[in-house]
């Protein structure tokens, strides 16, 4: 994890999947870095917005593919993802449109980012670490099911 980016992820937050954790450590960095512009600018730095949710759509991505990888049921989690997207793209568009201020939205943000970990990807952290540790590799000499039933018949 790139070392600067690990001081902005609590351990609490940490789910032991090392891909998700930098993508985690680098969006609270993103979020942090858009509350000091903001607090500079007092607006909201809209390059900077949007670099920040399409980082949080990518990972979004990233926990679906390695979810599909170990075989998990991912719908329920996906449909929290769009939820949780749907409801940040609408609040930039109240900071955007002069109806929301900017710190409203960060916190929105964290709320949302931070519940989600705990509530959803501790959770998936601990699937995708008992299906890495628990897949089935054949030892030397030994045979799959279908290759044994296979020999058996
Ligand atoms: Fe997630």
């Amino acid at each position: 994890m790139n070392a600067e980016n690990a001081n902005f992820l609590p351990v609490e937050l940490m789910i032991e999947v090392p891909e998700v954790d930098d993508q985690h450590a680098e969006l609270f960095a993103r979020l942090a870095h858009l509350k000091d512009l903001c607090i500079e600018q007092n607006c909201l730095p809209v390059k900077e917005a949007d670099e920040l949710f399409e980082a949080l759509c990518v990972h979004c991505d990233t926990e679906e593919r390695l979810a599909n990888e170990a075989g998990i049921d991912f719908s329920m989690h996906a449909f929290k993802h769009q939820k949780m997207l749907r409801g940040i793209y609408r609040t930039l568009q109240e900071v955007r449109d002069g109806r929301m201020d900017v710190f409203s939205l960060i916190r929105f943000i964290e709320y949302w980012f931070e519940r989600h970990i705990i509530e959803d990807d501790k959770p998936l952290g601990t699937q995708l670490q008992f299906r890495a540790t628990h897949a089935f590799q054949p030892q030397r000499g030994e045979h799959s099911m279908a290759l044994q039933l296979a020999h058996a018949g």
